[in-house]
C-alpha cells in the first residue's frame, strides 16, 4: 500500500522532461496521466489543471484525473487565490477557509494549489490536487510538484 512517503518527485521529474517538447495543453493531459499514475496512491483523490477563462473572470478545467470537477470556478477559491497572487497554497483543512474554498466533492479535506508560469512570469493556470485526508500536503509537495511542472516545461524558473 503506497503512501505519501513514496511522493517521488524527483522521479516525476524525470519521467517529465520528454513534456517539455510538447505544446501546453498536451503536456499538461499527460502530466496528468503521469501524476494520477504515481501519486494517486497516495492519499491523494483528483488532481487536475485549471486555467482562466477568456474574459480572466473563472477559472475553467483543462485536464483531470479520475473523475470530473466542477467547471468554471469563481476567483474567490483556493485556485483562484493561487491564480490571482501567483504563489501556492497549501490547506491542510479546507473547512477553515469557509467561502474561500469552493466545495467540488466534499468528500475532499486538505489540498495544495501550485501556480503555472509563462516565462514572461504571467499565470496560465495552476495545478490542484485533493485529498481526503487533513493536512495530507506540505510545502515540499509544492516545491516538488514545481519542479515536476518545471521539468515538463509548464512553469518557468529553476
Ligand atoms: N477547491 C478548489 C476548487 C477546485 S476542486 O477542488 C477540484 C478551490 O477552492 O478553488
Amino acid at each position: 500500500m503506497a503512501s505519501r512517503a513514496d511522493r517521488d518527485y524527483a522521479l516525476l521529474s524525470k519521467a517529465a522532461l520528454p513534456l517539455a517538447s510538447l505544446g501546453r495543453e498536451e503536456a499538461a493531459s499527460l502530466l496528468v496521466d503521469l501524476l494520477w499514475e504515481n501519486l494517486g496512491g497516495t492519499d491523494v483523490s483528483w488532481l487536475g489543471f485549471y486555467a482562466p477563462s477568456a474574459d480572466g473572470e473563472s477559472l475553467v478545467l483543462v485536464c483531470c484525473k479520475p473523475r470530473p470537477a466542477c467547471s468554471p470556478i469563481g476567483l474567490h477559491g483556493v485556485c483562484g487565490r493561487a491564480w490571482r497572487e501567483r504563489r501556492r497554497q497549501v490547506v491542510a483543512d479546507v473547512h477553515a477557509l469557509g467561502k474561500d474554498h469552493i466545495v467540488c466533492d466534499p468528500a475532499n479535506l486538505s489540498e495544495v494549489v501550485v501556480p503555472c508560469l509563462a516565462s514572461d512570469g504571467s499565470c496560465w493556470g495552476v495545478l490542484d490536487l485533493d485529498s481526503r485526508s487533513l493536512g495530507a500536503f506540505t510545502v515540499e509537495d509544492a516545491e516538488g510538484l514545481r519542479r515536476v511542472l518545471a521539468a515538463a516545461g509548464l512553469t518557468a524558473g529553476r
